[in-house]
């Protein structure tokens, strides 16, 4: 029996879909029976239709060539010390960094919600297998970095994860399963994103079914919203904590809790900071931290022409040199205001022309064998215009980025193995370890270090040294949890 207050509800909500042109989306409603119409009402109910009308109108006349190009200089970073950047100053960033974490001023959070299409896996993207020999997933791989962060700095830290509609079930049950990796649950927090409706190249929004509107995520920028309406921005205030760190699921040699990076964010009084990479060659498939009229932006690879891509100093240095490897801090204040469009601050939408599965008049399915329509993202990195002081800050490659997005060639699985067994050859050498590698570094032994033994050479070493035996590295190795 549906109640008067919901018939009222139903009607009211049809009726504006109808108003805005939209009527397509209700064609097969009286076919449907109760409880598919009630997920077609809760799926329209999300959908702002003056949103979509103004996305309409503002990016399907253009064909996606709407970036902003005019006035585009390389964005300024601070150069880690062996590239010319002052020591003292690096150190004092290290200081006040751990000083944020013993007072319990940072949280980290990832953003999970991609569908990991290029890799080909089936699955929630954090549950990929990744290490070199314990074929660790990638959650884990966060988990225990975090278990380590929380030991060293004497305050656990939280930890948020947003999913999608999609995957957000299946990873949830992936930490139960898995005893949340010897965290505590009570720190673990799971949101999904937000959802866009896809649009043909009218403005009409396209049906996936006679029952479903075709609805993707909102891009990795609607964490911002998400992390408003999802209460965590409250569980932050609650606890103390005014700093995010931000990183993507697909990077395993992430620093997830960084102090010199939050150092360098508190004693710059920045909003938002980013860490940057110098590009590996000049089309390397990165955004590029630009600054435009005083402002900091990421220019992506796809919308920075090849020859600024190129583009030389004298010495013959790519002008356009400081990749985006997606590592940002956030302040909590600043995502509220983002998230909320405060004083005019808020992101922007990008448009993907995508296949998208559709049905016809008599709603019959349709695979469209070319683009047919068109997905509306938002891209976190359109956060730093907005944001007051924001920094870039440069981090080794080697220790900080080595992401799994394809299948096979670059960034793919076999490339963040070897970056990963590189990175623990590199420590056990520090220790004094024998470790034969080839010109690469790569080591001929398959060797894995636990972030709960050591993640990174200092801490690596501390407790290679406290080794009864050290062990000889000359077959398959894991070093696990020192305490
Ligand atoms: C991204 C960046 C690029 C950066 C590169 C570094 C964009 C548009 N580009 O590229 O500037 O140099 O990473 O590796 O982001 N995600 C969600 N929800 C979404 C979409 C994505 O949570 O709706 C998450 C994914 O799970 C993933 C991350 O965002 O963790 C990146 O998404 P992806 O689409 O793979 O970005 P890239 O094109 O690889």
């Amino acid at each position: 029996m549906i109640g008067g207050r919901v018939l009222i509800f139903m009607h009211a909500l049809i009726q504006k879909f109808h108003q805005a042109g939209q009527g397509q989306v209700f064609a097969f409603f009286d076919q449907l029976d109760e409880t598919a119409r009630a997920q077609l009402l809760a799926e329209a109910a999300e959908i702002d239709l003056a949103e979509v009308r103004r996305l309409t109108e503002t990016l399907l006349g253009t064909h996606g060539a709407s970036v902003d190009l005019t006035d585009l200089q390389p964005a300024d970073y601070e150069r880690l010390p062996e590239h010319g950047g002052e020591t003292l100053a690096w150190a004092q960033a290290q200081a006040a960094g751990e000083a944020a974490l013993r007072a319990g001023r940072v949280a980290a959070f990832t953003v999970a919600g991609g569908q990991g299409t290029r890799l080909g896996y089936d699955g929630p993207k954090g549950t990929f297998p990744v290490t070199p020999v314990k074929l660790k997933p990638l959650f884990q791989v966060f988990a225990e970095k975090l278990i380590a962060a929380g030991r060293r700095y004497g305050r656990p830290l939280h930890w948020f994860i947003m999913t999608s509609h999609q995957n957000h079930a299946a990873t949830e049950a992936f930490f139960a399963e898995h005893g949340f990796f010897g965290m505590d649950p009570a720190q673990a927090h799971f949101f999904r994103q937000g959802r866009m409706p896809a649009v043909d190249f009218t403005g009409k929004i396209l049906m996936e079914s006679p029952g479903h509107i075709a609805m993707s995520p909102d891009g990795h920028g609607g964490s911002l919203r998400a992390l408003d309406r999802s209460g965590a921005l409250d569980l932050m205030a609650q606890e103390g904590i005014d700093i995010l760190s931000y990183f993507q699921v697909d990077n395993p040699l992430v620093r997830c809790i960084d102090p010199a990076f939050i150092g360098w964010h508190v004693l710059r009084g920045s909003e938002m900071s980013s860490k940057m990479v110098p590009k590996s060659h000049a089309g390397e498939k990165v955004g590029h931290f630009c600054e435009q009229r005083g402002k900091l932006v990421v220019v992506e690879y796809s919308d920075l022409p090849k020859v600024m891509q190129e583009e030389a100093d004298e010495a013959g240095h790519l002008r356009y040199l400081a990749g985006s490897i997606a590592i940002h801090l956030l302040d909590r204040d600043f995502i509220r205001r983002m998230a909320r469009g405060a004083d005019g601050a808020a992101l922007g939408f990008h448009r993907a022309d995508k296949k998208i599965p559709t049905i016809d008049a008599s709603g019959a399915p349709v695979k469209p064998e070319k683009a047919n329509g068109v997905k509306f993202e938002m891209f976190v990195f359109d956060a730093l215009p907005f944001a007051k002081n924001p920094v870039v800050i440069e981090t080794a490659r080697c220790d900080d980025f080595s992401p799994v997005k394809n299948a096979e060639g670059s960034d793919s699985p076999q490339t963040c193995r070897e970056d990963q067994l590189r990175q623990f050859a590199r420590w056990a050498r520090a220790a004094g370890a024998v470790m034969p590698t080839d010109s690469t570094g790569l080591p001929a032994v398959s060797f894995e270090v636990s972030p709960l033994f050591g993640d990174d050479t200092t801490s690596f070493v501390a407790s290679w040294k406290m080794l009864s035996s050290p062990p000889v590295i000359s077959e398959e190795l894991y070093l696990s949890d020192r305490t």
